[in-house]
């Protein structure tokens, strides 16, 4: 029976969720020939924070682990990110934390930015069939196989949308305000963001557009004023931490880069405000959801100037649990369609409970985990009764 996975393959970040438990690791591959790295038993691991896979006889580190231990890691930033096999190995790399079987049939909903939806056909074709991957913990190693037969590719910000309206059983929230009328969403990611539109209901690719600009908008900047003051040279895929606790250590003293950073993240929201105001008449709007991991952040920004625009519940990985929400949706109708022999929809569902609470630039969660809500009103009920 085939698993639902979504899988939200960010510029920055790779989100993955299978409706139990979700992981969060950075979009970095990194040649992993010079060895294994070596647990000295003392840090935290988590399945996505020591990712390290071999796919068509090349080994490769992912997310953090690349970032500390690959001489050659990058992160494919060009629009296409047509770089070698990366996305591949990401999004392969991503599922084999679900593989759990030696065959592993897995039915994923992942997104495109909505500029580049005809991207789509491809990228599924590149996909599609059965791939044979050696996933590496620790000293051991064991190959899994695994079959995609079903990938859809949907606009990417619609993930937040379905994360709202649809609940993790796959059932409309009959009576939720976003339901009907004019729904913007805004995902504002790594390098690029999302404008969308739905109206009661329905996707409108009349008012959606992807822009190229993101948090990494500032990195360059950020990565400039460390050189200059502290003839700190960091490559920009290292910063997102220093860029999240405000804070980079130099020499082993922590120097403080929140002015910095708020400075730039203000400059940030005021173009996406200009974006959003040259394509959207904003009052016809009845909600807004601010989105992604960029979301988060510049939610204080935008808000004051965005009545309507609340923040979605736990945006990082909004997307992602939204395309799970999704697929399972799908796979209950389908098996409903079917009639009551073809087995219980239940059996979609999957994986086994787990892990680690939210910290850092990896990580993982279990659904349910309200520890990962960090405050902030963002109950579109509640605001719909306002
Ligand atoms: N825990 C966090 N706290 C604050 N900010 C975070 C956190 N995690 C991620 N971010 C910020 O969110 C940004 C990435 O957001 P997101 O994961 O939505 O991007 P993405 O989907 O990978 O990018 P894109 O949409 O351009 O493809 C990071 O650059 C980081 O600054
Ligand atoms: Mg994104």
């Amino acid at each position: 029976m085939e698993r639902c996975i979504g899988l939200d393959m960010g510029y920055g970040f790779i989100k993955i969720d299978d409706g139990r438990e979700g992981h969060v690791f950075p979009s970095v591959v990194g040649e992993g020939e010079s060895g294994m790295p070596m647990s000295l038993g003392i840090g935290q691991r988590t399945g996505s924070s020591e990712l390290r896979i071999s796919y068509n006889g090349k080994n490769y580190l992912l997310g953090d682990y690349a970032i500390r231990h690959s001489r050659l890691a990058h992160r494919g930033l060009s629009p296409t990110r047509a770089e070698g096999d990366d996305l591949k190995i990401l999004f392969l790399g991503a599922l084999s934390l679900y593989a759990r079987e030696t065959i592993n049939n897995f039915y994923v909903v992942t997104g495109l930015p909505p500029g580049r939806m005809h991207m789509a056909d491809d990228f599924v074709r590149q996909l599609r069939g059965d791939h044979e991957v050696v996933r590496h913990t620790g000293a051991s190693r064991f190959g899994v196989s695994i079959r995609l037969e079903r990938i859809e590719v949907v606009p990417q910000p619609v993930g937040s949308f379905w994360a709202e309206v649809l609940d993790d059983r796959g059932q409309i929230r009959g009576d939720h305000p976003l339901l009907s009328g004019r729904i913007g969403i805004i995902d504002i990611g790594f390098r690029t963001s999302d404008f969308a539109t739905v109206i009661d209901g329905e996707y409108s690719p009349g008012f959606c557009k992807t822009v190229p600009l993101g948090i990494s908008f500032g990195y360059e900047e950020i990565a400039q004023e460390l050189s200059t003051h502290y003839g700190l040279e960091r490559e920009q895929y290292t910063l997102d931490d220093a860029v999240i606790r405000g804070q980079v250590n130099v020499s082993g003293r922590p120097v403080d880069i929140v002015e910095l950073r708020d400075r730039i993240f203000g400059d940030i929201a005021t173009k996406l405000l200009v974006e959003a105001r040259s394509m959207w008449q904003i009052q016809e709007y009845d909600h807004i959801i601010i989105t992604g991991g960029g979301g988060r952040v510049l939610e204080r920004y935008l808000r004051p100037e965005l009545p309507q625009a609340q923040l979605a519940q736990d945006s990082v990985t909004a997307n992602a649990r939204g395309y799970y929400n999704w697929a399972y949706f799908n796979a209950q109708q389908q098996a409903a369609d079917l009639g009551p022999s073809s087995g219980d929809a239940d059996s979609y569902g999957a994986g086994s409970g787990s892990t680690a609470g939210y910290g850092g630039s990896t990580s993982s969660y279990s659904r349910g985990d309200t520890s990962r809500d960090e405050g902030g009103s963002r109950d579109f009920r509640a605001s719909g009764e306002q």
